[in-house]
């Protein structure tokens, strides 16, 4: 009997002073299996040897080993308990997010200006029935000029001064030159927009040897410059915003008669005045006219039946305007921090 109740209190002292050591619910597992597990458990391998006992001590003996027994449960649920506490303690600990912490920003592409102006201009003049025509970049001498009623010796071709390719080939210098395009190939009524590069031996400041443009051209019976100034009404309001106006000036371009200079009134300052519009109150967007007659029966357009309008924009004059940008070299150098600053 007391060589059992040795053997108890020996395992008795050995739980209670490993027992704290512990630091995981796993390991201390591991060591209550080996004084509790029903087969294998120290404990439990003597509970089986009562059956070597006198039988008058078996109840007493079993009693004391039981007693054991219940304690080391105790403590073990105890200390599981804590340690599994302290588990979850640590693992939300180290999950832990912070939600007030700023997010780390994904660096994403942007549209250019030129092209976001661009899209602009298209989804307004498309709110009004035009489509969109592609032209193309290479031209010949009568597209860009002979059919746009310039012949050779015209003084207006010195307006533009042309990057020649080969021969009768040029670079277009305005998209002018798809109008001739779009009526040699299909019949009134007529309702386009064409943008594109065009290319002109030009480079300062405000100028680029490559630059883009957004031509118009509308062409039925009765089109008259009332249906223009309209049209350029609600591109203006739409583009450089709510009440700004336009005003038509005469001007000269060989392939419409009348033709017009357009300008906006100054969106900066409301037209009274300043920096921008240089004290005017007006600024300079677009040419346009009445389609010239010669145009039309150069593509075999009636025009004793027909007329059209016509206009033609620089779209990275418009881009300028309406993003405060002061040179135009700016749009060419592909610097993404400056793209970055502009948005849909
Ligand atoms: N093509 C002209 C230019 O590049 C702009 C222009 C003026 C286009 C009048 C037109 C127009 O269609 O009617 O300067």
């Amino acid at each position: 009997m007391s060589e059992l109740s040795e053997k108890l209190e020996q395992i008795r002292r050995e739980i209670e002073g490993k027992i704290a050591s512990y630091d995981s619910s796993k390991a201390l597992y591991e060591f209550r299996k080996s004084m509790l597990d029903n087969r294998e458990g120290r404990i439990s391998l003597l509970m089986r040897t009562l059956k070597d006992l006198p039988k008058e001590e078996r109840p007493a003996a079993g009693k004391t080993i039981n007693d054991l027994k219940e304690w080391a449960l105790a403590r073990f649920e105890e200390t599981d308990r804590k340690l599994h506490h302290l588990e979850i303690a640590l693992r939300e600990a180290a999950e832990r997010v912070d939600v007030t912490e700023p997010a780390v920003s994904v660096r994403t592409g942007h549209l250019h200006p030129i092209t976001l102006v661009t899209n602009e201009l298209i989804d307004v003049f498309q709110g009004m029935g035009f489509t969109v025509y592609e032209g193309r970049e290479i031209e010949n001498d009568y597209y860009n000029f002979t059919a746009l009623n310039t012949p050779k010796d015209h003084p207006a071709r010195d307006m533009q001064d042309t990057f020649y390719v080969s021969g009768d080939f040029l670079l277009r210098t305005q998209t002018s030159a798809g109008q001739i395009h779009v009526m040699e190939n299909s019949r009134p009524p007529i309702k386009i927009l064409s943008p594109g590069k065009v290319f002109r031996s030009d480079d300062d400041a405000t100028h680029s040897p490559m630059f883009s443009q957004m031509e118009g051209l509308v062409v039925d019976k009765g089109i008259s410059l009332c249906d223009l100034q309209g049209m350029l009404d609600t591109f203006s309001e739409k583009i450089f915003g709510e009440g700004v106006k336009t005003r038509l000036r005469p001007s000269y371009f060989p392939f419409t008669e009348p033709s017009v200079e357009v300008d906006v009134s100054c969106f900066a300052c409301g037209g009274k005045g300043c920096k921008l519009c240089k004290g005017t109150g007006w600024i300079e967007v677009l040419g346009a006219g009445i389609v010239n007659r010669h145009v039309l029966e150069n593509c075999g357009i009636d025009p004793d039946v027909y007329s059209g309008l016509a206009f033609g924009m620089g779209i990275e004059r418009i881009a300028m305007l309406k993003y405060g940008i002061n040179n135009i070299k700016a749009l060419f150098e592909s610097d993404v921090r400056f793209a970055g600053q502009f948005r849909d």
